[in-house]
């Protein structure tokens, strides 16, 4: 092959060429900050892909990279090396026609709140080019979408918090993106306001949104990601789903049954399971360490039938995220992060 064949070819062939079914892919981006001859590194060496139609995650604590990495990927900032597709389009050489195919909700609010909701939403449309024909109808669908349409007119400065961030979420789908970029979505809201914003993140999700957002709530990431980036110091730490995560801790689950008196003779027949890490009674309870809980209990309770040993009481405690965070970095995600941790009750919204 000629050199100038190879050129051509790479010419023809777009970086930007989709390979498998994601819809994100992120290679090697790193952004330095430099200022009064002090150098920050936000993002280091950072690659990962999202799939298309998933909640993606990024987790990490106060200063990790997480908005800078949103601001890249939304063509707000240059990445200093290293390259991003969204779709087909490359963020810096085609960065205009990145932003025909996301929407954005930063972290710090943007709406103005001398303005209604209903004319936030027009000037935002007007903005992203919806066409003018079929604008008032989209946005009254959004409206209604947020539950706030008997409060289209009224100023969004008498609006509570959790009003306003659903406003400005559904503001950030008006022109129906490919992905949707939340950067820390729930933030400071209480928590009522916080599963409302949860739902209607959820239904985004169903109309096939790629839906990538930011935390350093672990249970906001638990209850809506797919699948969840832990960010910190720059660095992309761990990738996975929530129940993969979790088995990356040795200790993995703790099943606890109490009976009425100890019997050791369960004990060989369960440290014999592949998946049991240990076993040890601590006075009428038996504790045991093992790879996946629910899928060895079965095998756990077997044991127990074959010896006719009545139990109790059993219990599973899974690790949390911030148990797999801590042991990945050695350090929390964050230290105030009670009172969203506090509020996560019930499952999944649908
Ligand atoms: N424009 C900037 N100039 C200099 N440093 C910056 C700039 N933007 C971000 N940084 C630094 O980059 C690092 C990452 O910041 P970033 O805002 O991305 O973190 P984050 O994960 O979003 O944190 P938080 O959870 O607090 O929002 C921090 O050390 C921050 O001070
Ligand atoms: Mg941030």
């Amino acid at each position: 092959m000629t050199s100038d064949q190879t050129i051509q070819e790479e010419l023809i062939k777009s970086p930007c060429d989709p390979i498998d079914g994601s819809i994100i892919r992120i290679e090697h981006v790193v952004k330095t900050f430099t200022s009064r001859n002090k150098t920050v590194t936000a993002v280091n060496d950072v690659s990962f892909t999202v799939r298309r139609g998933e909640i993606f995650g990024l987790l990490g604590p106060n200063g990790a990279g997480k908005s800078t990495l949103i601001r890249i990927l939304t063509t707000l900032l240059r990445p200093t090396s290293g390259t991003a597709c969204l779709d087909t389009y490359e963020i810096t050489r085609d960065a205009e026609k990145v932003r025909t195919i996301i929407g954005v909700c930063p972290q710090n609010s943007t709406l103005d709140v001398e303005l209604t909701a209903y004319d936030n939403l027009d000037f935002y449309g007007k903005l992203v080019n919806v066409p003018e024909d079929i604008l008032d109808k989209r946005i009254w669908e959004l409206l209604e979408m947020t539950e706030l349409t008997d409060r289209a007119h009224m100023r969004v400065g008498t609006f509570s918090g959790g009003m306003r961030r659903k406003l400005e979420i559904v503001r950030a789908f008006i022109h129906h993106p490919l992905i949707l970029f939340l950067d820390e979505p729930t933030i400071g809201l209480d928590p009522e306001a916080r599963r409302e914003v949860w739902q209607q993140i959820a239904v985004l999700n169903k109309e096939k949104t790629t839906i990538i957002l930011t935390t350093h709530y672990m249970d906001e990431a638990e209850k809506l990601c797919n699948r969840i980036a832990f960010i910190d110091k720059g660095r992309l730490v761990a990738l996975d789903t929530l129940e993969n995560l979790k088995q990356l801790l040795p200790a993995g689950d703790l099943i606890e049954i109490g009976l009425d008196t100890r019997d050791d003779r369960v004990l060989p027949g369960i440290r014999s399971n592949q998946l049991v890490n240990s076993a040890e009674f601590k006075n009428n309870t038996l504790t045991i360490s093992a790879k996946n809980g629910s899928r060895v209990l079965p095998a756990i309770l077997n044991v127990f039938d074959g010896y006719s040993v009545p139990m109790n009481t059993i219990s599973i405690h899974s690790p949390s995220l911030e148990d797999v965070f801590i042991y990945l970095t050695g350090s929390k995600l964050d230290a105030g992060n009670n009172e969203g941790a506090k509020s996560g009750t019930g499952g999944r919204p649908s």
